[in-house]
């Protein structure tokens, strides 16, 4: 149950979510400052943390640097402000003042608590808005920024939320950084003192690091210990900044944006930042994943009760190569394998014949497809199939008619390089009239040839974030041209009720609570090879849950790693998450066909398990393992356990498996031996996972509760 109570004479708001407490209060300068954030607190108990704040030891400390809820730059802060404003008669420092506050139930289940201050001169108004929910420990916060005056306010920085975390002797911090191909390595090192700095300034969430944080006192597992973790739902540049100051605090800030552009707010002018998300949670990493993922299903995603289809995509198939007769014959060998979504990659449109033109003329390719995409979606639905289209909308090739048309629209800065990523340029979705035409293509070509799906890619980061129109201001362009492209996607989907979205971006450039918001899938990566797959799974899934993974079985060796492993093994790797097959199914001998066959029946017969169950990483991939995940229903009655092992040294001591989640006083059956195991020996003593013998061995154990 989630509550918001106040004590009026201290001034102390908590904030009780199932599990956990959040605590703050105004203090004497009017500023809204942390008190508490973790196990399950009392409001009488909340009331020993209000205390007068001791005078700084000397004229250099200042107010400490972590402990506000929105550190403003103003006074005497030297920490990182979450809010930095410059006022058209140049003052910065912040002053505030509360006005206000405001309790209310957006929805059944859920409460908020609304803040309202203002600067004490200057008309902004700054509401800091916290939102609980009956069903999770996540709690969501952001801030709205109102210029009420008559003189326009420059927003230098305008985070969305500040975290403080309780003192312990240590702090580590958990997050992943990668490169495209190698998203979400997984890093957990001591946090150091000072400022860590995470962020994208890409325009993008970026390959490079995703908006996410994870802290703990150093001491939790995967199954034990405190850990606070929260998570930015924004899909441009991003900053998170985390301190451990030099007494030993901890705490972060996170918002759109990276440093120097600025968010112009003109009279009248509102600015809504993202949600930033925090969870505090008991039971080691593996626990806070499971609150993500469950909250992520629950307050995230628009349809999270959806089985996601299994689905085939062409791009490793044939790249560029695509045409009416070659794709009506690979539909055909997907729908024998039991693909039920079809997905046309890149190459279908105007002179798109490799990287260096077309973008921009979606129109489909006449030589390749003479009668329109018609025949081919009608081939797919007679197949059984779902229709689905790959679109780039934010992109334009130089060599295309739209370019020859509307050179303005990219985002450029005159008399400057206009520098080439992939041979493509950015759009301006900033531009109400570039976010128009494209909404107004992408409508017509979903609604015109029955498409059930598109993936939206995004395949280069921004440079040259110039908008010549808006002289001044143009810094907008950063936070207007996500905004846009969110209203985009949100039309086509209110267009198109039965669309399906998956958010690409050369992989997983722009995976994020803001984009799976309002997409049903990610692809999380374009390395596809199933050895280097489980590391970037296992990051991926720290926060962001399985039924959002899209995963591909390709063909070896690897287009991209040159490595071949056995078909088994790519197939349970991509079965811990959203199947599809990726190969060229046209070279597929009958034995690949037949055994590819069985195995996605039998992701069918799980899926449920991987999509709707719990997640439980029983091993990570951190040696020769063998790795292993495990999903479990949630009441217990099914479990499914994948393992993964890349080599098999001799002499490796057996390491048994402990599985989790199982009704204690159960027993199972495994569903492929009928062997029966008792719960109790399952989750004490573990199980041995039967692996073929040699390199790249694997399994999928169901075990179903025995009636
Ligand atoms: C990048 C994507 O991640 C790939 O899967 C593929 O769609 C290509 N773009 C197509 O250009």
């Amino acid at each position: 149950m989630s509550v918001i109570a106040f004590a009026s004479d201290t001034g102390v708001w908590l904030l009780s979510t199932p599990r956990t407490s959040y605590a703050l209060r105004i203090d004497a300068t009017g500023a809204p400052c942390h008190l508490a954030w973790g196990p399950a607190l009392t409001l009488e108990e909340v009331q020993e943390f209000v205390t007068e704040p001791a005078p700084p030891p000397s004229s250099f400390e200042g107010r400490p640097s972590v402990g506000d809820e929105l550190p403003v730059d103003g006074g005497p802060r030297y920490g990182p402000p979450s809010l930095q404003v410059r006022f058209a008669d140049g003052t910065r420092a912040f002053e505030w003042q509360a006005t206000g506050h405001r309790v209310h139930e957006p929805a059944p289940g859920s409460a908020e608590l609304v803040l309202d201050f203002r600067d004490r001169l200057h008309p902004l108004r700054v509401a800091l808005h916290y939102r609980v929910h009956d069903d999770s420990d996540v709690i969501e916060r952001w801030t709205v920024l109102r210029n009420d005056g008559d003189a326009p306010v420059a927003l230098q920085r305008a985070d969305s939320a500040a975290w403080t975390l309780p003192f312990r002797e240590d702090y580590r911090l958990s997050h992943v950084t990668g490169q495209w191909s190698a998203e979400t390595q997984l890093r957990r090192d001591v946090l150091p003192f000072g400022e860590t700095v995470l962020t994208s300034r890409r325009g993008i969430t970026s390959h490079h690091a995703n908006p996410w944080v994870m802290l703990d006192a150093g001491d939790a597992t995967e199954d034990h210990g405190q850990v606070w973790s929260a998570a930015l739902a924004w899909s441009g540049s991003w900053r998170i900044t985390v301190q451990r100051t030099p007494d030993g605090r901890a705490g972060f800030t996170a918002g759109a944006g990276h440093e120097g552009p600025y968010l112009p707010l003109g009279p009248g002018q509102e600015y809504t930042t993202p949600v930033h998300a925090g969870l505090y949670c008991e039971g080691g990493f593996g626990a806070a994943s499971r609150a993500w993922h469950a909250y992520t299903l629950a307050h995230v995603l628009p349809h999270p009760q959806e089985i996601r289809p299994v689905l085939y995509n062409s791009w490793e198939a044939t790249g560029f190569d695509v045409d009416e007769a070659g794709q009506k014959a690979l539909a055909a060998r997907a729908a024998a394998l039991g693909v039920e979504l079809y997905v046309m990659d890149d190459g279908w449109f105007g002179a798109r014949r490799s990287e260096a033109a077309g973008l921009g003329d979606w129109v489909p390719a006449p030589d390749r497809f003479p009668g329109g995409l018609a025949p081919l979606a009608e081939e797919v639905h007679r197949l059984g199939m779902r229709f689905g289209l790959w679109v780039e909308p934010e992109m334009v090739s130089p060599d295309s008619d739209l370019y020859r048309k509307q050179p303005d629209w990219v985002l450029h800065f005159p008399h400057r390089t206009r520098t080439e990523l992939r041979n493509q340029l950015v759009l301006n979705f900033a531009r109400r009239d570039v976010a128009e035409w494209a909404y107004g293509w992408l409508t017509r070509l979903v609604g015109d040839h029955g498409i059930d799906f598109l993936k939206w890619d995004m395949n280069r980061a921004i440079s040259e974030a110039g908008w010549p129109d808006r002289g001044e201001g143009a810094d907008e362009v950063w936070t207007t041209y996500v905004h846009h492209l969110y209203d985009v996607v949100d039309r086509l989907r209110a267009d198109h009720p039965h669309l399906r979205i998956e958010a690409c971006s050369g992989g997983g450039g722009r995976v994020d609570l803001g984009i799976l918001s309002r997409t049903d899938q990610a692809w999380p990566s374009d390395n596809t090879d199933a050895a280097d797959r489980v590391a970037i799974q296992h990051g991926y899934g720290q926060i962001y849950p399985a039924r959002t993974m899209a995963a591909w079985v390709t063909d070896v060796p690897n287009q991209l790693t040159g490595r071949s492993v056995p078909l088994r093994f790519r197939f349970h790797v991509a079965m811990a998450g959203v199947l599809g097959i990726g190969g060229d199914l046209s070279h597929w001998s009958d034995a690949e066909l037949a055994e590819g066959a069985g195995l996605v029946a039998e992701y069918k017969r799980v899926r449920h398990l991987v999509q709707h169950g719990t997640q439980h990483r029983l091993r990570a991939p951190v040696d020769d393992g063998p790795a292993a995940t495990q999903y479990v229903a949630a009441d217990g009655s099914e479990t499914l356990l994948l393992v993964w092992q890349r080599t098999s040294p001799h002499g490796r001591p057996s390491r048994p498996l402990r599985l989790a989640g199982l009704d204690p006083a159960a027993r199972y059956r495994e569903a492929r031996t009928g062997t029966v195991y008792s719960a109790t020996v399952l989750r004490e003593y573990g199980m041995q996972p039967e692996l073929p013998p040699g390199d790249w061995a694997s399994a999928a154990v169901h075990l179903i509760r025995v009636p």
